[in-house]
């Protein structure tokens, strides 16, 4: 019993400590598969000794109650977590229960079942129809008043659409959706900022921001699931009814919900999210399943911490530990060396893992991960391989620290790491590896988009001594091609073909093209928008540059040498006399709403001819593939679609909106309603 009592304290303790790392400093030190682990064993123990369970344990508190910067909200009702289930047992389990508590069998149940988006829960308050306040969950019974931040929030009716009568609540998760993850972080890259660990960090952090401008600038998403009718006006039967009415409001609602009947049905749903994960547009954490009738939720009510009507089932960890075979350094376009880990190949979310970024030295030292170390490894946005960090190994001997190497692994030279930045750099200009990816990246899709012209076929042509510099890609002739190992004529004349379309471009896509330091995708359009012709933009002094909306001093200056080094100069005028035509941008650069995203569209559009709507898109920052695959973000239908399409999206997952709902999709990136 003493025993017990110790062990229950030692994780009372423990997992206040990383309560407060994840809610309070949305820094966690622990995978979300050992906190569960630690609350699943105080709560057997607390289970198993009623007398060491007490009313202010942490198994049935809440989040944190931490103190913060922001005023108090008390919400009109508490926001409760949810219980959590680990298996399909125990989810059966819980169907049963319910099922009791209610009297009837658990096969005549409807449930809905729902994506858990790993965001974090936000109240929302409208009167009249208009937006007034905006409240995180904090401990469930008070909140951050994040009204300001939240109107920040692009996919979010400020108003609601047709309008209500009333005060009602909304509450839903925020979030940053993969793509945009990964674009957010990319951009941190850009401007020297620190990278973000995680989507949910991100949105915390971002939803957290004491100047609201921050939080513009950042990618956040809500997602409606609860709507809480403050005046008693609206009445609904079923769960189904209100998330419908969420998205007629003008609400994005999760397009995967389905209401099945019967506990069969229900658990089988819940395997396909487990199956289709890693293909939603979001990161989520488990699987959430509702009862649909609101009269027998009303029946089963709540215990002190979550409603008995709905349980979380936690999805197996995607987190997976394995060995640390070295770690290397990769050379970038920029000349930057990146160490990276070459692992044991493990399955982490849904794909084989070998290797992961380390992104710098001091990251490195950090995580103080060394050859040998049994490593944790997961994917930032789902996407990302990342060594989060080494696993203690008593007793085995561990390798000394890692050193960063002195000299770049491809050429030679020194590697240099200037004053107080974190990354290293290659210093000489000719090294190989970085006109290798100097050219791949011209090449690549957010610059000339030129199709066939990856880093392998670039490899051989420079291999090859058919290229030494992108303005030679403008001198290729498909004699020169036709021969090379595996290429023939006809793959020989479609690359010639990409390269020569290529030649029109915008300005926008051609600077980021050319890999200036600094200047990503953003700050290219900025300076597009600005100077209209490369000339204006390489004549500009310095002040001029500085002055850029969205232009700081280090991009600034980055553009200004740039365009003043006699080999950019010599560069840029070979391209133009082989042929490189800017074509200016027209009117203010739209909203990048797609960035990164792949949208299919399939049938005839409304108001669009099949060339307007893939430029639309692609105006948006997105691409729109003729074919659907895992990695598109949803598939438009329209008139006539065609069947195979829609049979892939159907087996793959991937969502189907219908046409009506296009605008709305380049407006803000996401969809109210979809077709089943
Ligand atoms: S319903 C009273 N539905 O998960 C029930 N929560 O672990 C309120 N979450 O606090 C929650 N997706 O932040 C619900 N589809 C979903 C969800 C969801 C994510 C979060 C939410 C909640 C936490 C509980």
């Amino acid at each position: 019993m003493s025993s017990a009592r110790d062990r229950v304290e030692a994780l009372r303790e423990q997992i206040a400590r990383h309560n407060e790392a994840y809610y309070a400093l949305d820094a966690p030190t622990i995978p979300d598969a050992d906190y569960d682990a630690l609350l699943v064993e105080l709560r057997e123990l607390e289970g198993e000794y009623p007398e060491l369970a007490t009313d202010e344990s942490v198994t049935r508190k809440v989040g944190t109650g931490s103190t913060t910067v922001f005023s108090e909200v008390t919400h009109a009702e508490p926001m409760l977590s949810l219980d959590n289930v680990f298996d399909v047992h125990e989810l059966a389990a819980w169907a049963q229960r319910a099922a009791k508590g209610l009297g009837v069998p658990a096969s005549t149940l409807e449930f809905a079942v729902e994506p858990k988006i790993d965001g974090l829960a936000l109240s929302i308050t409208y009167v009249d129809g208009a937006l007034v306040q905006g409240a995180t969950r904090g401990d469930g019974r008070v909140g951050e008043d994040v009204t300001e931040n939240v109107r920040t929030i692009k996919n979010l009716p400020q108003q609601l659409r047709n309008g209500h009568r009333g005060r009602v609540e909304v509450r839903g998760e925020v979030f940053i959706a993969k793509a945009d993850f990964l674009a957010l972080n990319e951009r941190q890259r850009e401007l020297g900022a620190k990278e973000f660990a995680n989507p949910r960090n991100a949105a915390a952090g971002s939803l957290r921001q004491k100047d609201p401008a921050v939080s513009r600038s950042r990618p956040l998403s809500f997602l409606g699931y609860q709507l809480v009718d403050l005046d008693g006006s609206l009445t609904f039967g079923s769960y189904f009814e209100t998330i419908s009415q969420l998205a007629r409001w003008g609400f994005l609602t999760a397009h995967e919900t389905v209401v099945v009947a019967g506990d069969v049905a229900m658990v089988e749903r819940s395997d396909w999210f487990e199956e289709h994960r890693h293909n939603l547009t979001y990161e989520i954490d488990g699987v959430v399943i509702k009862l649909n009738d609101l009269t027998q939720r009303a029946t089963l009510g709540f215990t002190s911490r979550a409603p008995r009507w709905a349980i979380a089932r936690k999805l197996p960890p995607e987190e997976r530990s394995t060995r640390l075979l070295a770690i290397e350094v990769s050379i970038g376009r920029t000349g930057r060396a990146t160490p990276y880990a070459v692992l044991e190949p493990v399955v982490v979310a849904g794909s084989r893992v070998s290797m992961a970024t380390l992104h710098n030295e001091d990251q490195v030292a950090e995580k103080d991960v060394r050859p040998g170390d049994l490593v944790i490894v997961r994917k930032a946005g789902d996407v990302i391989p990342e060594v989060v960090g080494a696993v203690s190994e008593p007793g085995r001997r561990r390798k000394s620290a890692w050193k960063f190497p002195a000299t770049c692994p491809e050429c030679g030279a020194p590697l240099v790491r200037v004053g107080e930045e974190s990354d290293t750099y290659c210093v000489n200009p000719s090294c190989p590896a970085q006109l290798l990816q100097q050219i791949v990246h011209f090449a690549s899709r957010g610059a000339l988009d030129i199709e066939g012209l990856g880093e392998s076929r670039v490899a051989q042509l420079l291999a090859e001594g058919l290229i030494s510099d992108v303005a030679d890609l403008f001198t290729l002739r498909v004699s020169d091609l036709s021969s090379l190992e595996g290429m023939g004529e006809l793959s020989g004349s479609s690359l010639v073909a990409a390269i020569s379309g290529a030649k029109v471009a915008s300005l926008s896509r051609v600077l980021v093209g050319l890999g200036i330091r600094h200047v990503g995708p953003v700050a290219a359009r900025e300076l597009a928008v600005t100077f209209r012709h490369y000339r204006a933009l390489a004549d500009a002094p310095l002040e001029v540059l500085e002055g850029i909306d969205g232009v700081g001093p280090v991009i600034a200056a980055s553009v200004y040498e740039y365009c003043r080094e006699p080999e950019n100069q010599e560069r840029m005028a070979r391209l133009f006399s082989l042929g490189l035509t800017l074509v200016e941008p027209v009117g203010a650069i739209l909203e990048q709403t797609l960035a990164g995203r792949a949208v299919v569209v399939t049938g005839a559009v409304e108001g669009y001819s099949r060339d307007d709507a893939e430029e639309a898109i692609k105006a948006r920052g997105g691409t729109s593939p003729g074919s659907v695959s895992k990695k598109t973000y949803c598939v438009v239908v329209g008139d006539a679609p065609g069947a195979s399409k829609l049979t892939k999206a159907t087996e793959l997952g991937v969502a189907m909106i219908p046409a009506t709902g296009f605008d709305e999709l380049l407006r803000t990136g996401a969809w109210t309603t979809t077709l089943t």
